[in-house]
């Protein structure tokens, strides 16, 4: 008899970006992010015995391009999962925001597929030590940024001689002693466009091979790792706001200085930093912005400012804005 098992899996926003990377999925740099609470995917997979059949279903609907990169994941990591020519299985999958709005998709999908099959292999009776590590591990081979949506609240994934235990295999939480001025801390995302990417980031990633600047880039996002850690930590907002501003235009310049260069910030995207720069200046409200590799912005700032920052937001030319705030990683539904 079929057995199903479903889990939702948030997206999260990286403050250090990982851009770049080298052998299996390995970063070039560690990155930190804050998971998110509203932006998620829920995954389930039937699965029963059979031969190794998959099927996969996005929003109800057959979806042979997803599916295919599904298939060559799961095929390419049968030794995290032995059991999968032993069975058949049906995937379905859906988003609680809109596919390509620009808002890391691959992190949450990559995440909840991950934590079916790990549940899946638990039920089957395999030995795993550390079951979120486990599925940090294999969503990282899905896509990179999703190993840290496993995690509650601020995640680190990358080796570094500042966290034990870090790791270039998996994320981790590093949630003690972060300051409180961070809990429920925002992440209104402001979509500027959704239509998809000119470049993915995959393609992307790849570009930084070549890039003339990356040494200094990498150099640049290691001392940012260290100057953030401690802002989180004592919470002054101040440095949190300049190294994550940094982060953000350091990611696009990379872009920009690519070769060939290409540029994914829209005017829009500009006149909105613009905005976040002038109402901080003007009202001291620790408001500030961040990128992914899109035109979208996400604007970061602690949960007591909410409704000043509503006021700027509404005073934006936007598609539409996605309400979110920290959160705590995958989360089973059924078995
Ligand atoms: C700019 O994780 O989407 O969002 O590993 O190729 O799937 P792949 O890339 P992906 O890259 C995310 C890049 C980023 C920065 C970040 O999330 O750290």
């Amino acid at each position: 008899m079929a057995k199903i098992h479903t889990y939702e899996s948030p997206s999260n926003i990286a403050l250090i970006k990982y851009w770049g990377k080298h052998g299996t999925q390995l970063p070039n740099n560690p990155s930190v992010s804050f998971t998110l609470s509203n932006s998620k995917s829920i995954t389930s997979v039937e699965y029963e015995k059979g031969t190794g059949k998959i099927e996969f279903y996005f929003n109800e609907t057959r979806n042979e391009q997803f599916e295919s990169r599904i298939k060559k994941f799961i095929s390419q990591n049968k030794q995290t999962l032995p059991f999968i020519n032993n069975y058949n299985f049906i995937i379905k999958s859906k988003n609680t925001f809109p596919h390509s709005a620009g808002i890391a998709s691959s992190a949450s999908a990559f995440s909840a597929l991950s934590a079916c099959l790990i549940s899946i292999k638990q039920e089957l009776n395999y030995n795993i030590d550390d079951v979120k590590q486990e599925i940090s591990y294999l969503s990282r081979l899905g896509s990179g940024s999703a190993c840290r949506s496993v995690y509650e609240n601020v995640v680190l994934w990358g080796k570094t001689d500042l966290i034990n235990n870090s790791s270039n295999e998996f994320a981790i939480p590093i949630n003690d002693n972060i300051h409180e001025i961070f809990n429920n801390y925002h992440d209104d995302i402001i979509i500027v466009e959704d239509s998809e990417k000119s470049v993915s980031s995959s393609a992307g990633h790849s570009l930084m091979d070549t890039n003339p600047f990356k040494e200094e880039k990498y150099k640049q996002s290691n001392i940012n790792l260290e100057q953030l850690l401690i802002s989180l930590k004592t919470g002054d907002l101040d440095s949190f706001i300049k190294i994550v501003e940094n982060e953000a235009l350091s990611l696009h310049s990379m872009m920009m200085l690519s070769e060939p260069s290409y540029i994914l910030m829209k005017p829009k995207t500009l006149e909105i930093i613009a905005a976040i720069r002038d109402f901080r200046k003007q009202t001291k409200i620790p408001v500030c912005f961040t990128l992914d590799a899109g035109p979208n912005v996400h604007i970061l700032y602690p949960k007591k400012y909410y409704s000043e920052t509503q006021d700027l937001i509404n005073s934006f030319n936007k598609v539409s804005v996605i309400t979110d705030f920290l959160g705590l990683g995958v989360n089973q539904i059924t078995k």
